[in-house]
């Protein structure tokens, strides 16, 4: 089922590309892309960001039981920039459990950045395990699984350029 179709997307990540960009100018932000799931909210909304920015790339895994993340952090591919000083905006595709980001904010922070903010695209309300808190969303989703522009399930469906909810049939196939 379409959650929401590529205009709806196009049009809020216009909006927030503008929230983000006035917020940050003059700032010099570095924008950094959380691997593999943001890749194309972050494409976008960079897009809408007239300003020169600095942008790279982090990819985690998060490793526990069920579906919500726990356990270790694992950087499987680190930002090259050094974040000394800088206001870090960090782009994540969901917010589900907050693990995931609480863990690279502290991380970021610990590495001294200046200021470590979050824009994720959908926001899991109700889910929330750490306290962690996007300063700007997308949308407020429910519990259930969705895919596409850039989520996946099991490495499929990241290509649709479409939300969805992913029938449970799916993955109670398992
Ligand atoms: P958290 O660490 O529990 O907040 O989980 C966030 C990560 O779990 C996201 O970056 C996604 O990779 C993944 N995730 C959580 N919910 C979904 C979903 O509904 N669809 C696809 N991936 C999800
Ligand atoms: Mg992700």
């Amino acid at each position: 089922m379409i959650l929401y179709d590529a205009d709806t997307l196009s049009a809020r990540v216009k909006e927030l590309g503008k929230e983000v960009e006035t917020f940050y100018r003059g700032k010099d932000p570095l924008v950094v892309c959380v691997l593999k799931g943001a890749v194309i909210f972050f494409s976008d909304l960079i897009r809408n960001i007239s300003y020169v920015l600095d942008i790279d790339f982090i990819r985690v895994s998060t490793y526990g039981t069920g579906s919500a993340s726990s356990g270790d952090l694992k950087i499987k591919k680190d930002v090259e920039s050094d974040v000394k000083g800088r206001d870090v905006l960090l782009v994540e595709d969901i917010l589900d459990s907050g693990y995931t980001l609480y863990c690279l904010k502290q991380l970021l922070l610990e590495r001294g950045a200046a200021s470590v903010r979050v824009v994720t695209l959908l926001n899991k309300r109700g889910r929330r395990e750490y306290d962690i808190r996007p300063e700007w969303r997308g949308f407020d989703v429910g519990g259930e699984f969705v895919v596409g522009y850039g989520l996946d399930y099991a490495e499929r469906y990241r290509n649709l350029p479409y939300v969805a909810i992913l029938d449970p049939a799916v993955y109670r196939k398992g």
